[in-house]
């Protein structure tokens, strides 16, 4: 099993025994708020870790001191696979915010997906009003490269009505990781 370890962080793969960990930060609504789903309970973040223990998408971030888990990164191969275009994402515990450690593990995965899984160019999407999720991938040196205009929704208003929300997509290519 791959293992990725950065100077404070040990970065894994799922165990069915992560759902205390996982539930910790994904029941709360400050965490969910920008994501395409509403909090889980514990039930939810049962079979959640479950069902990321067997998705190789998924990478647990825990501390090397105490091995909790403090958050994970989604990094997935996006299709056509011949572009060799990867996404990169992120959601971690609000315990652990301001001490660098997303920026700290993504830098460790996004390295690893340029080096070992030969990928090519590496995007991310965020909401334009979740300013940590920019600011951290402006520190990855990820460039923005659209501001695209409510292009999506994840939730709808009390009427049914669809929030349609806009989107910044930022990318890196390989070449410029390296340089
Ligand atoms: C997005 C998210 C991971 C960012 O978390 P974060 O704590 O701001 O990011 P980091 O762990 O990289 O910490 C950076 C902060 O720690 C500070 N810091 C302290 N030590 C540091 C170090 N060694 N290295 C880098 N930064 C350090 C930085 O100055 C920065 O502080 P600031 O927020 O005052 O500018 C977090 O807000 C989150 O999980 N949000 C909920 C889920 C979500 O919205 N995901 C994105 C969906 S698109």
């Amino acid at each position: 099993m791959t293992i990725i370890e950065t100077d404070r962080l040990k970065i894994r793969r799922f165990s069915c025994e992560d759902w205390k960990d996982l539930y910790e930060y994904l029941s709360k609504e400050q965490v969910v708020r920008y994501e395409p789903y509403g909090i889980y309970t514990k039930e939810d973040c049962i079979n959640e870790a479950a069902k990321r223990s067997l998705n190789e998408a998924f990478w647990a971030v825990c501390l090397k001191e105490s091995n909790k888990l403090i958050g994970n990164i989604y990094f997935n191969q996006q299709d056509p696979k011949e572009f060799s275009n990867w996404e990169i994402g992120y959601v971690f515990n609000p315990q652990y915010y301001g001490n660098g450690y997303a920026t700290e593990s993504c830098k460790a995965v996004i390295d690893y997906g340029f080096k070992k899984l030969k990928a090519r160019r590496i995007v991310a999407m965020c909401n334009p009003e979740n300013a940590s999720s920019w600011k951290l991938l402006e520190r990855l040196k990820m460039r923005r490269e659209g501001h695209l205009l409510k292009n999506i929704f994840f939730k709808q208003n009390e009427k049914g009505e669809s929030i349609w929300i806009d989107t910044y997509e930022y990318a890196i290519l390989e070449d410029e990781w390296r340089g």
